[in-house]
């Protein structure tokens, strides 16, 4: 049996660090929406009775030694529900990894939620949320099929927020990948003050206003004259997650033109990647 997916990335509006936790995460406030900048999966799926699961993928992106998140969301699968099967996950890779954009979290969400599709569901929502939890904090977020959420505690409780349909921009700094761990641990060394995101508006021209990210304060970007000057006048820019990507929110196709060939001037120091935010699945541009 073949199954295809398409995994879409995230930008978190706001991201406010409350607190470390016991258990040495940290609690969190914020705003999840979903992008158009998306991975292609294909899977080979056939049941056999022991679960093996291979990987192919169009680019290099898989830290040398480690156990790809895909991978362990088939064997968690294959764990919770009793069924065993030979798996093979072919992954286009559009989604840049280290980034705050939630590619690794959103295809283990979507091999969750295939297996589960093509297995008539052994794994109802609530133990589907728990096995994406398990994977990661982001990883629930995507199973959920919001387009945008309110997140709080790891990342887990999250609640539907209107989304809206916007162009942005992605910028990524060259040579600016921070591990989420990383960006966790440079955070705690400063000393700020943890307050909570206000109501959720879907207006963005209140965003800059309202939703800060914490993380803005370790991102070497943002003390940039040039970055800031080719992006001042957009709705709305931010750290996206703990970085080390901006997201650039516009008001239109035109203002996303202007702002991107300033920044392209720039291209030694940033790669620029066209997306919108995502309210459905019918708007925006879908990049293949
Ligand atoms: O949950 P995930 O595996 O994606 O998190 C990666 C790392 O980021 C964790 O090991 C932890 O150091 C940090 N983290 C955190 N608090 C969160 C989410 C992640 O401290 N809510």
């Amino acid at each position: 049996m073949i199954l295809t997916s398409n995994s879409y990335a995230k930008v978190n509006i706001g991201l406010r660090v409350l607190g470390r936790r016991a258990d040495g995460y940290h609690d969190l406030d914020t705003f999840f929406h979903l992008i158009s900048l998306h991975d292609k999966i294909t899977m080979t799926l056939a049941e056999d009775w022991k679960t093996r699961v291979s990987i192919s993928g169009s680019e290099a992106y898989l830290p040398a030694g480690r156990t790809d998140l895909m991978e362990k969301a088939a064997v968690l699968f294959s764990a919770m529900s009793g069924k065993s099967f030979s798996l093979h996950i072919d992954i286009k890779k559009n989604i840049p990894s280290q980034a705050g954009l939630g590619g690794g979290s959103s295809n283990a969400a979507a091999v969750l939620k295939l297996l589960n599709e093509a297995f008539s569901f052994p794994l109802g929502p609530q133990q589907l949320l728990d096995g994406a939890l398990r994977l990661g904090s982001d990883v629930p977020f995507f199973v959920t099929g919001f387009f945008c959420a309110h997140a709080s505690g790891r990342g887990e409780r999250l609640s539907e927020r209107q989304a809206v349909s916007l162009p942005a921009l992605i910028v990524r700094p060259h040579g600016g990948a921070v591990s989420t761990a990383e960006g966790f641990r440079k955070l705690d060394e400063r000393a700020f003050v943890p307050s909570p995101l206000p109501a959720w508006t879907a207006d963005a021209q209140e965003w800059m206003e309202l939703y800060p990210n914490d993380f803005d304060l370790i991102q070497p970007v943002l003390e940039r004259k040039d970055y800031l000057d080719a992006v001042s006048g957009s709705l709305y820019h931010s750290t996206t997650g703990s970085g080390a990507c901006q997201v650039v929110v516009c008001r239109d196709e035109a203002e996303r033109d202007r702002i991107e060939s300033g920044l392209r001037k720039k291209e030694s120091h940033f790669d620029v990647m066209r997306t919108y935010l995502l309210k459905d699945f019918a708007t925006g541009v879908i990049f293949d």
